[in-house]
């Protein structure tokens, strides 16, 4: 290639004045150890690059993302968790120098430094030396970060409540209860809202408990349905005292069977 000297330009620097006819070397003096970029080349990336995506489709068939149950925004105990590609992240801000009032730390500072340093490192570090042992600052805050990233990602898997996590996945299962459909007292209940919120079989629902093996007395279960009780708004029962008796005595005959 000619460089510098004795090369002509045009009004842009970067063109040369002899512009070259654009036809692909011959490289055939160079048997086996080079190619052309086009087509030679990008076709074997295209099929390479074709393998891979045919392969995480069929991957993302046959394994579908797992879900948790439906998202139920009253349940404040409700640990979220993050892919793993991101539980060094998570970890950071769970330190106290990271997190609460120092939150901006941990969520902007602190990755932004040592994302920012990644991104200015070929401005920083312009040295011509290629080995590593000759870069004793790239080096080691390169593998400063690997050691972090390695650490929290540990540190956040061993100190998570996994089997806290296992059970906030599922809805949790009432005991087996037998309901009778026919029973007035049923047809009270269904008669009424409660089936919206409770479920057909007074087996719960995302927003409400169920409605089986209380402890709860006839009156005090007719209390609630006048009054409501925590999240449940008041005034649920809409009809005569005779019925809500017939479907608190339904609802406290609903024990397991030994
Ligand atoms: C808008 C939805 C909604 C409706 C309609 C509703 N409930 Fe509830 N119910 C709830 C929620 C939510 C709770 C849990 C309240 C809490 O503990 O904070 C609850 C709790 C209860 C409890 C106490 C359960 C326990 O484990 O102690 C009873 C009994 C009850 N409801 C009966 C009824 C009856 C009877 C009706 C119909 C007259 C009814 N509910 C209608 C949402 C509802």
């Amino acid at each position: 290639m000619k460089r510098g000297k004795g090369m002509k330009f045009v009004g842009d620097s970067r063109i040369s004045a002899e512009r070259k006819p654009n036809i692909p070397k011959d490289y055939s003096e160079y048997p086996g150890k080079t190619e052309a970029f086009w087509p030679d080349f990008l076709l074997k990336e295209w099929m390479v690059g074709a393998v891979f995506l045919i392969g995480f489709l069929c991957l993302t068939a046959a394994h579908p993302a797992p879900l948790e149950r439906i998202a139920d925004p009253t349940d404040t105990g409700y640990i979220p968790m993050p892919d793993w590609y991101f539980l060094f992240l998570y970890q950071l801000i769970k330190y106290q120098f990271a997190s609460g009032p120092y939150n901006i730390i941990g969520v902007a500072v602190i990755p932004g430094l040592a994302f920012g340093a990644l991104l200015l490192a070929p401005f920083l570090d312009r040295g011509p030396e290629r080995r590593a042992s000759k870069r004793p600052f790239a080096t080691g805050f390169m593998l400063l970060g690997i050691a972090a990233v390695f650490y929290l990602t540990w540190e956040s898997v061993v100190t998570h409540d996994w089997a806290a996590a296992e059970q906030q996945g599922k809805i949790v299962e009432g005991p087996e209860v037998e309901i009778d459909q026919e029973a007035e007292g049923y047809q009270v209940y269904a008669g009424q809202s409660c089936i919206n919120c409770h479920g057909e079989n007074l087996e719960g629902g995302p927003a409400a408990p169920p409605l089986v093996n209380l402890d709860l007395s006839p009156d005090e279960i007719k209390d609630i349905a006048h009054n409501g009780v925590g999240t449940m708004p008041a005034d649920q029962y809409q009809g005569s005292d005779e019925d809500l008796d017939k479907l608190a005595e339904f609802i406290t005959s609903l024990k397991p069977e030994e």
